[in-house]
């Protein structure tokens, strides 16, 4: 593996690494197409970017993103989607030309279809340049859960119980945790030409030793990243704490 590891002090140090990354390459390429992940985590990086944003340094207007994941079920205008999480975290506060983002249609009448539609539209698009990344406690990486192929493309996937409880907190009360979703394919992640995984928090350990230490095992999803050629680990010490 030729994983570069960083370890920073907390999450506000990952959240500061990651989004210096995602700006220098920016920079370095304004038509970067970025992968773009949800959850906690990538939080505090979006809003990095929007400071970067209007300070001038980073421009997103020849830019494309494609998100990981969807869950089933949801219309965009849903609270508790990926859609809207993503247009209060970053799109409304950047100049990423609507047309240029990209998240699977949870709400589309054939998930099948819709998931088919967005493998080929990634392709397309030439492939993902910069993919962010977060973990699951159980190691999943988008909504690949743990048994995942390795070779997996764009699809309907049931989510885990465990996912299912993690992710309730996103949901108000009475709101049912949608129990699938739409990912993008382990195969689809491995394709990014250069790869920065997130992590942050000591529940983060387990799976973050799990990911780079273990077996690469269809088990935990995470470790099919030990094959990439450009990964970049930024984590907390408390994520660390496991690692030898
Ligand atoms: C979610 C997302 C993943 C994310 C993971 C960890 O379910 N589908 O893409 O990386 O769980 O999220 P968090 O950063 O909130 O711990």
């Amino acid at each position: 593996m030729t994983a570069a590891l960083t370890i920073c002090r907390d999450e506000e140090g990952v959240a500061a690494h990651v989004a210096a990354l995602i700006e220098a390459r920016l920079t370095q390429d304004p038509r970067l197409i970025l992968g773009l992940a949800t959850g906690r985590t990538p939080r505090p990086v979006y809003r990095h970017l929007a400071e970067a944003w209007r300070a001038g340094r980073i421009r997103f207007r020849d830019a494309v993103s494609f998100n990981i994941d969807e869950y089933a079920g949801l219309a965009a205008s849903d609270p508790a989607s990926f859609h809207a999480y993503m247009e209060e975290a970053l799109f409304a506060h950047v100049d990423l030309p609507a047309g240029s983002r990209h998240i699977p249609d949870g709400a589309a009448p054939d998930l099948a279809a819709e998931a088919e539609r967005y493998e080929r539209a990634i392709t397309a698009a030439g492939g993902i340049g910069l993919q962010l990344l977060g973990l699951g406690v159980n190691g999943h990486i988008g909504f690949n859960e743990p048994g995942s192929p390795h070779d997996s493309r764009t699809r309907l996937v049931r989510l885990a119980t465990s996912t299912r409880q993690a992710n309730a907190r996103d949901f108000p009360p009475g709101h049912d945790v949608p129990t699938h979703a739409l990912t993008m394919g382990i195969a689809t992640l491995l394709g990014a030409r250069e790869i920065v995984l997130a992590v942050a928090g000591a529940h983060k350990a387990q799976a973050l030793k799990a990911a780079l230490e273990g077996p690469v095992t269809e088990g935990v999803p995470a470790s099919a990243l030990q094959g990439h050629e450009r990964l970049h680990v930024v984590c907390d010490e408390a994520a660390a704490r496991l690692l030898s």
